[in-house]
Formats: structure tokens, C-alpha cells, sequence
């Protein structure tokens, strides 16, 4: 596998591939690989002729109390980890290549309304960060498909709107969450949780399917939420949200609405953030 730093480099490659005919697959992202990451290697591998992974931390997608500096930086073992899993370009670019003018200088995408509610409220901000640095990123691949993990729900809904809206010319392809043995989904955070902490995290997944089964029994929505927030409370976590929204816009579902919804949670524990999701169909 090859690594490349900067944008011409990139092209070049790209373009040799594309002169052969070939279609190109591509998976964003921070590093710090897990095999949630190389989940979707694997998706992008078996929908595409070649394959193209970023490692890029965003700057412009961490808030003020977020610790960009402090982001694990893993490129070596990432590298690794790719070639293993067949990936044939690495891209991992300087800030200066993704952001000519700085990050305060960029230009800035922002997608309304699904971006104002859940992760969108709580960390303001977020999404434009990540909704401009994959634009940023689609530009310079120029992929014939990208793929994005369910576990980041919400992200996955602002990357198809502006996809749509902007009406750039990628397949967005999602692949499901990996999880542990015990429920708990793959996430680069886990490893900052304690071994109690660790035994506590899978009260999230265990919590997200008895919202699942609570509103297919008739129970009212918010009474459902409540109840799974006033749980994780008592658990030990600081819960930020526990909602069931529809899965397709993260609009709140009217009461009785039972089809196509999406539990989310979003809760600390101990000084560790963990998001996850679960589909109710
Ligand atoms: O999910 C991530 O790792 C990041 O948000 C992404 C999509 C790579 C953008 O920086």
C-alpha cells in the first residue's frame, strides 16, 4: 500500500487508476484504526476496483474543551492495519493541504436542521467541521462510493443530505456497527474507559434495546426516553441524550409512529464520551 501526503500525488495515482477503467472506493478517516474501521475497508474492497482510505485529524470538527492536540496519533500501526486489509492508497494529508487559508480561513458547509438537534446541540460546531472537511476530501478522490459506519449515526445522515443537496457525484454506503462480544460498539474511545467503567459501558446497548422493545410494546415515547436517561443516571453515566427519533431525518416521531425509528445515546462516563444507536427494523 502507498501513502501519499499531498494533493498531486493523490490525483495521480487516481487518475492512472481511472485510465484503466478502474472504480475507486473511498473511507475517511481520524485513525487510531480499529477493526470497526477496517469493517468498512472490507465493504468499500468488495463494492470497488480499488480502494482508498484518509487519515486526517479534522481540526475544524473538534470544539474549544475537545482535545485536538491530544487526539491519538496512530499512523504507523494504521498503516499496518490498512495494507492488511488490502486498502491500495492511504491519504494522510497535512492541515495545510486541506485548509490553504488555515481553518479559520475555510470556507465552511453547513447542513441545517438535521445538524441542530443530538450530537448537533451538544457539541455546536461538529458537523460543520465534518460536513466540510469530507466535501474538502470528496473533491480531491473523487470516489466513486464512500463508505461511513452506522455507529456515527447522525454524521452519516449530514454526509447524505449534503451529498444530495450539493449533488456531488459519490455513493454513500453504510456499513453496521462492529461491537464486542458483550454489546459494547468498537470505538476508538473504549480504550480510555477503566476496567469498571468497561464493565458498565454495555448498559448502552443493553439500554438502547430496551427502548427498541419498550416502544414496540406501546409505550409512549417520551416516557421511553426518560426512562432510559434516568437508568444510565443511576448506572454511574451522565447521560446527554436517550432518544428515539426517525431514523430518516431525526425528526421526532409523532406518538404511535412505530416504523422506521433509531434509538440514540450519547452518555459520559467517568471523562469518556460513547455514542451509539440502534435501528428498530
Ligand atoms: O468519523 C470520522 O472519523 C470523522 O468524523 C470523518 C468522517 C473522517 C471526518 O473527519
Amino acid at each position: 500500500m502507498q501513502t501519499v501526503q499531498d494533493a498531486a500525488a493523490l490525483r495521480a495515482v487516481i487518475r492512472g487508476w481511472r485510465n484503466q477503467g478502474q472504480t475507486v472506493g473511498f473511507v475517511p478517516t481520524m485513525g487510531n484504526l480499529h477493526a470497526g474501521h477496517h469493517s468498512l475497508i472490507k465493504l468499500a474492497r468488495a463494492r470497488a476496483d480499488r480502494v482508498v482510505a484518509s487519515v486526517f485529524v479534522n481540526p475544524t470538527q473538534f470544539g474549544p474543551n475537545e482535545d485536538f492536540s491530544r487526539y491519538p496519533r496512530t499512523l504507523v500501526q494504521d498503516q499496518v492495519g490498512l495494507a492488511e486489509h488490502d486498502c491500495d492508497l492511504l491519504f494522510a494529508p497535512e492541515v495545510a493541504t486541506l485548509y490553504p487559508f488555515g481553518p479559520e480561513g475555510s470556507v465552511s458547509i453547513h447542513v441545517p436542521q438535521l445538524t441542530e438537534t443530538l450530537e448537533g446541540a451538544h457539541r455546536p460546531g461538529h458537523f460543520d467541521g465534518v460536513a466540510t472537511v469530507v466535501c474538502k476530501l470528496f473533491n480531491l478522490v473523487q470516489p466513486d462510493l464512500a463508505v461511513f459506519g452506522q455507529k456515527d449515526f447522525q454524521q452519516l445522515k449530514v454526509i447524505e443530505r449534503m451529498v444530495r443537496d450539493l449533488s456531488l457525484p459519490v455513493k454513500i454506503m453504510t456499513a453496521p456497527t462492529l461491537r464486542a462480544d458483550d454489546g459494547l460498539a468498537l470505538s476508538s474511545r473504549n480504550q480510555y474507559l477503566s476496567a469498571d467503567e468497561r464493565a458498565l459501558s454495555i448498559q448502552i446497548y443493553a439500554t438502547l434495546r430496551q427502548m427498541r422493545d419498550l416502544i414496540a410494546k406501546g409505550h409512549a415515547r417520551a416516557v421511553v426516553e426518560q426512562a432510559a436517561a434516568s437508568k444510565l443516571a443511576r448506572a454511574g453515566f451522565e447521560p446527554d441524550y436517550a432518544a428515539i427519533r426517525r431514523a430518516e431525518d431525526l425528526a421526532e416521531p409523532a406518538d404511535g409512529e412505530r416504523d422506521g425509528l433509531v434509538a440514540l445515546i450519547a452518555a459520559r462516563l467517568g471523562t469518556t464520551r460513547l455514542i451509539d444507536n440502534l435501528l428498530f427494523d
